[in-house]
């Protein structure tokens, strides 16, 4: 395809250089948000007599046949185009002659791409808040079905104190929760409109931003020109909040792993949500949760990517910005995929309360609520927590639980012991007097379930 910046030049790009330039291949799929800013382009510059009435019409006329084509298959990409704002301008030319030509007056490219890859990413950030809402009905609604599992909650991956299965969902249910508002965030403060930027220095043009902005739903336009076509700070800030979804993802996929371990067997994995082996014929493989945690390092990368693509660039426009799409379009695209798949890995899964009331019962996990029952009989902390932690030693030492220890034998450590040490280590007692607000009680855990549910509307 010919250049349209030939005129400078006495040769024609070596081949190799055009493809090493070009971005059409990555950058194809905003072909829409670029139809639509020429439009609004178009339109602003008729009302503004830059160009003629007629001929403004014509081009914007001319871009929705384009994109039509485009969008029933008629018209194919020009994948030596050198990007995708060239090509549809190529496009319209070829299809207008010179009216086409006026299309660009007022404009570069250079506030082009920046107005669409804002637009571009406005879209999935709306699609990925959508996934993410799914994803925490379907934690709200496991919750319900456990608000009484009893599981053991852990630190240093040891058990610790009781908490239900509930709790644990809704601990993730709240950081999905953050997600979204980091996006909706992001989303907020890229929603400026670079249009009229031109190439760094505005233009001499009487142009009318305020009319591009409200026409493409921009809150305003931006402010200086130079930092309209400069910065990607939105692409970064985009690219944090997925790297923070996927994390949290990561974390959980890591649960779910060990969860369905041999070890753990606190839940089962759907078969359509799970792989065997090639040669062990017993084995059923959690490999979508082991995808993601590893495909959570690589959107880590794409992060890292954008910051160190614009650490070291003067202003305005350096052909380094290119390199943004890839990253942040892959940073897009990996978190859809990883959420579309989680999610009803999560919902079809098999929860096992019985072991994970079993593995509660194992660990002593009931050892703060015994120490807690002689503080309440007047003994202080830390007096309890050593006497505790001797009972704790003794059992161990003898084969028994705080649950099978004979009372004479913990009448020996303290007086105040009496036969409801038992009813009060009981683990269903004991998480169900958590009700401190968070915690794991049902009534708290319901508590959480509303907010959540809430929040969603
Ligand atoms: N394909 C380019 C990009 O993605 C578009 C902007 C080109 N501007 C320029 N002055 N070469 O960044």
């Amino acid at each position: 395809m010919a250049k349209m910046w030939a005129g400078r030049f006495s040769k024609e790009i070596d081949e190799t250089v055009n493809a090493f330039n070009s971005s059409i291949t990555f950058d194809a799929r905003m072909y829409k948000n670029d139809i639509e800013g020429s439009i609004a382009h178009a339109r602003m510059l008729g009302d503004c007599n830059i160009i003629s009435k007629e001929d403004s019409k014509k081009i914007i006329d001319g871009l929705k046949e384009i994109l039509a084509d485009i969008e029933n298959g008629t018209l194919e990409f020009d994948m030596t185009a050198e990007d995708i704002h060239m090509f549809i301008e190529a496009e319209l030319t070829n299809r207008l002659g010179d009216v086409g030509k006026r299309l660009h007056t007022a404009r570069s490219r250079n506030d082009q791409v920046a107005v669409d890859i804002r637009l571009y990413l406005r879209e999935q950030i709306a699609e990925i808040i959508g996934l993410l809402k799914e994803l925490i009905e379907i934690l709200c609604r496991l919750a319900k079905e456990n608000v009484e599992t009893v599981m053991p909650g852990y630190t240093h991956l040891q058990r610790a104190q009781p908490i239900t299965f509930a709790h644990h969902l809704m601990a993730y249910a709240q950081m999905f929760l953050r997600d979204i508002d980091r996006l909706e965030d992001a989303g907020k403060r890229m929603n400026y409109c670079p249009l009229g930027s031109g190439a760094l220095a505005g233009t001499t043009y009487p142009i009318n931003r305020q009319q591009i902005a409200e026409d493409l739903g921009f809150a305003a336009p931006m402010v200086n020109s130079l930092d309209g076509v400069s910065d990607r700070d939105f692409c970064v800030e985009l690219a944090c909040a997925i790297s923070l979804i996927m994390t949290h993802l990561s974390r959980f996929s890591e649960e779910i792993i060990l969860w369905c371990s041999w070890e753990f067997k606190f839940i089962e994995l759907d078969d359509a949500y799970a792989t065997g082996s090639s040669i062990m014929p017993q084995k059923k493989n959690p490999d979508i949760t082991e995808l993601i945690r590893g495909k959570t390092g690589r959107v880590t990368g794409d992060l890292v990517t954008l910051l160190s693509m614009l650490k070291g660039l003067p202003l305005a426009y350096n052909k380094d910005m290119q390199e943004d799409k890839e990253a942040i379009f892959d940073a897009v695209d990996t978190v859809m995929l990883c959420i579309k798949t989680f999610t009803p890995m999560l919902a079809t899964m098999r929860v096992n309360k019985e072991n994970m009331r079993n593995a509660a019962a194992k660990g002593f996990i009931n050892a703060t609520d015994c120490a807690d029952y002689l503080v309440k009989k007047g003994m202080p902390f830390r007096d309890a927590y050593k006497i505790t932690g001797r009972l704790v030693a003794y059992c161990i030492e003898n084969g028994l639980t705080l649950e099978t220890l004979p009372i004479k034998e913990y009448k020996k450590m303290s007086e105040l012991f009496a036969d409801d040490i038992y009813d009060a280590i009981n683990l269903e007692t004991c998480v169900n007097q958590r009700t401190s607000e968070g915690g794991p009680s049902p009534v708290s855990v319901i508590n959480q379930i509303e907010y959540t549910e809430n929040r969603l509307k």
